[in-house]
């Protein structure tokens, strides 16, 4: 999804910027741009392409005006040359697109017609046209097809109608800490009048030393520094200058300086400005680097042992053969009085949620499922007071599961977080949970988020468990169970060329089954989504059971099947499955912690036996690694799958 930065400080803006910009990529984007202040007029870069053609392209252009020199590496930013005019404030964007098509006029920043404001905006304003006619009604020639020039005008004209009634009373506005607040007053101003979402910053040529930022339900981030000032939708842009974040709320704007900052509301409390109190991002520059892996998602996967290690750490009880949850603000008293537990969460978020819910059933006795958060918050849901709900996610930013998460706190339920990023918009406002604890990930395709999620529903059905039914001596089995968990991925993660192998073997198939019953059930449709989303091969998971009552119809040599068997009571009737499928000629890839009979299928991929509880958990790592070089093989751009981003912060 789209990326924002800003700074405004000391430094040369540009290559602060275009570094920014690099490291959201990640994020997925089609076009990218940047707006600085140079000689106190905007200076405006925008490309169709990638954040390398821009630097590139700003690169250029400084050299062919005898002001820069000199090539960097990626995402270095262009390199100021003597005498070159160095410019302290400006922002930039990468693009993707929802209103109009991704070029180089649609992209971002956007400016007024007199070249006074540039804005970078995240989000959708849903009354775009209508704010786009009354413009055009009023003389104004629009340039682009998005929502967001008109922002640029809008607040363009309502600085020129104040700077005419300021001349006229002669005075100026000023805020508590005497600076001039015109633009942020005339930000706020237009925003009364924009319905939609956005995260959003602001130039202005006539307030050089400040950037004016606001937030409606689009993640907006401040990072502070020594005597400069940072700003981006996700902390990714900002680690490698500053761990200390602000992270502004929905409803609310800010004005920030080199020196300083101040927050208003946007809902009409003027001049209202909440105390923020500053947070240590969790993570720093190193962990968004590469390092020997050739992209994000063989990192992430190869960092699952330590992501693991990391989100047991300390939470695992071996007296008490029970989990310590401290997140969690609900006592044993009061977990006793759940009757139920709700996942909600998106995508593979949705799919952890699927084997949270078992895991509950399992080893608390608590009837519990999982629903995709995007179906709940437009269902008019039924809230049980007794039943805690679950709000999964990594990012912590997703539009559905965050208005999910509020349409129950309207409907007075009691809902929990288990997100990845510290900080993050759905863990302040469930207010308590579970943090994830996986590291960043950058990677489009969820890898070791998956995987820390389900081990942290684990802990979470070893707890509830604990203060019901389950006995110590069970208690004790999950917990070494737990412990084990980390080892047994090292083991999967050895035997990966020996998976690649079977994923390259079977790459060429244009359609996938994957098949699975009760513990296999989250995984195969987890393991469908892996492959689907980074190789384009089409890939549908289907219950075991379910085969036969349509989907057998499908089965030919063109369609191999992933058949999951974990070392449950039901490896029989996976293993009849198998005989099902090659019966009708379907080549079959038996992923199992199982002894399966030689020659059963096609190839078989060996999972350590685990408690048979938590195998699903490691399920998933072979499905990863399968997804992964069967993409690579197909060529495919493995973190940045087409038409999807990393966080999805619109609807
Ligand atoms: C799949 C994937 C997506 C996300 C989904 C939810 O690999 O990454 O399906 O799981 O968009 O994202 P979060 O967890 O950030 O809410």
């Amino acid at each position: 999804m789209c990326g924002i930065v800003g700074y405004v400080g000391k430094r040369d803006a540009i290559p602060v910027l275009v570094e920014g910009l690099h490291r959201l990529e990640y994020r997925g984007y089609d076009s990218a741009g940047l707006a600085v202040l140079r000689r106190g007029r905007l200076a405006v870069t925008k490309t169709a392409g990638r954040v390398a053609d821009l630097r590139e392209k700003i690169a250029g252009r400084e050299k062919a005006t005898g002001k820069a020199t000199g090539k960097a590496p990626p995402g270095k930013g262009a390199v100021p040359g003597k005498g070159a005019v160095k410019s302290t404030v400006g922002i930039g964007h990468t693009r993707w697109a929802t209103h109009g098509e991704p070029n180089e006029t649609n992209a971002h920043p956007h400016t007024d017609s007199a070249g006074r404001i540039a804005v970078v905006h995240n989000g959708i304003i849903e009354n775009a046209d209508q704010l786009r006619e009354q413009l055009t009604a009023s003389g104004v020639r629009l340039v682009s097809d998005t929502d967001t020039e008109a922002l640029a005008h809008l607040i363009a004209a309502e600085l020129a109608a104040g700077d005419t009634a300021g001349d006229t009373a002669g005075d100026a506005t000023a805020d508590a800490a005497g600076g001039d607040v015109a633009l942020e007053d005339a930000v706020v101003r237009v925003l009364a009048a924009v319905e939609g979402a956005y995260g959003l910053v602001v130039l202005d040529v006539a307030h050089p030393d400040q950037l004016v930022v606001a937030r409606n339900g689009s993640p907006i981030v401040l990072g502070l520094g020594e005597n400069e000032m940072f700003v981006a939708s996700d902390v990714a842009a900002l680690v490698r200058y500053t761990r200390q974040v602000i992270y502004l709320e929905d409803g609310e704007a800010a004005t920030i300086r080199a020196s300083d900052f101040h927050t208003t509301s946007l809902n009409g409390a003027a001049g209202a400005s909440a105390e923020k109190t500053p947070t240590m991002v969790d993570a720093d520059a190193g962990d968004y680097e590469l390092g020997e892996f050739a992209d994000y998602m063989s990192k992430e996967i190869h960092e699952q042992p330590d992501a693991l290690r990391r989100a047991l750490m300390g939470r695992l009880d071996e007296r008490f053969a029970t989990a310590r949850l401290g997140g969690i603000s609900l006592d044993a008293r009061q977990l006793r009085g759940i009757r139920q537990v709700k996942f909600l969460g998106c995508g593979s978020a949705y799919y952890a949620g699927l084997i949270g819910a078992q895991l509950v059933e399992e080893l608390a006795r608590i009837p519990a499922d999982a629903e995709p958060a995007s179906e709940f918050r437009y269902r008019s849901p039924v809230v049980d007071p007794d039943t805690l709900y679950v709000a999964v996610s990594q990012s912590g930013e997703t539009s559905d599961t965050l208005m999910a998460v509020q349409e129950l706190k309207r409907k007075g339920g009691q809902v929990m977080g288990a997100v990845n990023v510290v900080g993050s918009a759905i863990g302040r406002e469930c207010g308590h949970g579970i943090f994830l604890h996986a590291g960043p990930e950058v990677a489009v395709a969820s890898t070791k988020a998956l995987t820390n999620m389900a081990a942290n529903f684990a802990l979470l059905a070893l707890l509830m468990g604990r203060v019901r039914d389950l006995s110590a001596a069970s208690g004790e089995r999950i917990v070494a169970g737990l412990r084990n968990l980390p080892g047994q991925v090292s083991r999967i993660l050895a035997a990966e060329s020996e998976i690649a192998a079977v994923a390259h073997r079977f790459a060429g198939a244009d359609h996938m089954f994957f098949i699975g019953r009760v513990r296999g059930w989250p995984v195969a449709r987890e393991g469908a989504q892996k492959l689907k989303e980074i190789s384009y091969v089409h890939a549908e998971a289907y219950q075991a059971g379910e085969l036969k009552h349509g989907p057998l119809a499908l089965i030919s040599p063109g369609m191999p099947s992933v058949v999951i068997v974990p070392s449950d009571d039901l490896v029989a009737k996976n293993i009849s499955t198998i005989e099902q499928i090659r019966a009708r000629g379907g080549p079959v890839i038996a992923v199992t912690s199982a002894s399966v009979p030689d020659g059963l299928a096609d190839a078989v991929i060996t999972v350590p036996r685990a408690e048979p509880e938590l195998e699903p958990i490691l399920f998933n790592v072979p499905l990863q690694i399968l997804a992964y070089h069967a993409a690579a093989k197909l060529g495919r751009d493995i973190d940045k799958p087409r038409n999807l981003a990393k966080s999805v912060t619109v609807e």
